[in-house]
């Protein structure tokens, strides 16, 4: 009987549960406005990524946003972007009248092979978007010296490779700025929220400037997403998944509905106009959540590191790319690749561990959009990459669930 409710789940949020309805009673009724409070949470997340600055906004595609209208590019300049993110990163680029041009992935490190992101700069070519998957370190100098060779701007998206590291230093330290999404499922997640981190004062004072612009924040739109969070974080509690969620998935498996991505799927079309929300001020409620979660984050990221390095270190015949420089990674997510997905994903399923794949966009195919291409190497991290349980607060029996199930596909799948 207790064999039947322990699958572990696919993923989880940071938050404690204990937190998750603190923060959705304190959203009703904390202020909102307290700009000393977001700059308290500014400086802080600044020092811990050895910034100078950090200027915030409502999301992260945002923060793109300003960091490339800021540069006064052409209409028509060419910015090189990741073929796998978050769509609404595409968006912005597009509205701003750039021109996306895609780069493979390298399948050691999900970040640009570094002969094909030198190959594809060419005069056009003004600004790249760096953006590291699963919170895995590529050698992020060598690649921002083939940018600066060329003169190129190179924007850091370290929404999920907080924490990991290339030499001695943190990513999001290395370009001329970096932006980081504090949005659900993140190490930091305040609820939504992008950062944009730099050491150029005279862009920040410009950044600062179009941060005082923006409009007033919305508390039922604050409201809403500490109830999903909350929402979320009960569906994942051992009782409720077994009980609810996992039943749920098998139905909806059984009746035909994709259910391999990590959060469902999304609208593929090119927005007309960027959303109002897109532009409402970052809360004071938000950096708050910020400066505890600050506190929290190195030791929950060690727990899930361990975990992962616990599950690299064991024999497998498992392709894992991850071992690769498995010291500087800081494992958002731990990847499997199968040539046979489904297959690793069911019998995952029977050993106890619900599995996915990734929700981001495959941006690269989205044939509505400018630019669209093949790019195989990101289709099939897009496609073969499995998202293998790995969040921080997995209790020991979940940890060794999936070490067993690691151990015993192995036998299996040869
Ligand atoms: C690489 C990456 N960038 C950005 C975001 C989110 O950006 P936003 O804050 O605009 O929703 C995510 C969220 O999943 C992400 O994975």
């Amino acid at each position: 009987m207790f064999y039947m409710f322990s699958k572990v789940p696919r993923g989880s949020i940071n938050h404690s549960l204990g937190d998750s309805i603190t923060y959705f009673l304190q959203s009703w009724v904390s202020g909102l406005k307290d700009t000393e409070k977001i700059k308290q949470f500014e400086t802080l997340f600044a020092k811990y990524i050895d910034r100078k600055y950090c200027v915030s906004f409502p999301f992260a595609r945002t923060a793109i946003y300003y960091a490339l209208r800021l540069q006064n590019l052409p209409k028509g300049s060419e910015v090189i972007m990741p073929p796998i993110s978050i769509k609404g990163i595409l968006d912005v680029v597009v509205y701003l009248g750039l021109v996306p041009r895609y780069v493979d992935l390298d399948l050691r490190n999900f970040c640009f092979d570094e002969k094909k992101l030198s190959e594809a700069i060419n005069e056009n070519t003004r600004a790249v978007i760096i953006t590291y998957l699963f919170g895995t370190a590529p050698n992020i100098k060598k690649l921002v010296e083939i940018c600066k060779e060329k003169n190129i701007y190179v924007i850091e998206d370290f929404s999920q490779g907080l924490n990991a590291v290339f030499g001695e230093k943190k990513l999001g330290s290395f370009g001329d700025c970096s932006i980081y999404s504090s949005s659900a499922i993140k190490q930091i997640d305040t609820f939504g929220g992008g950062h944009l981190l730099t050491d150029d004062d005279k862009l920040i004072a410009e950044i600062q400037s179009e941060q005082k612009k923006l409009f007033p924040s919305n508390r039922r739109f604050l409201i809403k997403k500490t109830f999903t969070n909350l929402i979320y974080n009960i569906a994942t509690t051992k009782l409720v998944f077994n009980l609810l969620i996992n039943p749920i998935l098998m139905v909806l498996k059984k009746v035909g509905v994709n259910t391999e991505k990590m959060t469902g799927t999304r609208n593929k079309l090119p927005i007309i106009l960027m959303p109002k929300e897109w532009f409402n001020a970052y809360t004071s409620f938000q950096a708050n959540v910020g400066i505890k979660e600050l506190q929290k984050v190195e030791a929950l990221d060690k727990r899930r590191i361990n975990h992962a390095q616990k599950i690299l270190d064991l024999p497998s015949s498992i392709e894992f790319s991850q071992r690769e420089n498995k010291e500087n990674h800081s494992f958002w997510q731990l990847i499997a690749f199968s040539e046979n997905p489904l297959n690793l994903m069911k019998t995952l399923s029977d050993h106890k561990v619900d599995s996915c794949t990734s929700s981001l966009e495959l941006l690269s195919e989205l044939s509505h959009y400018p630019g669209s291409c093949e790019m195989p190497n990101a289709k099939k991290i897009h496609t073969k990459g499995i998202f293998i349980p790995c969040f921080a607060r997995m209790n020991e029996s979940q940890k060794n669930t999936v070490y067993e199930a690691i151990k015993a596909i192995q036998i299996n799948e040869k």
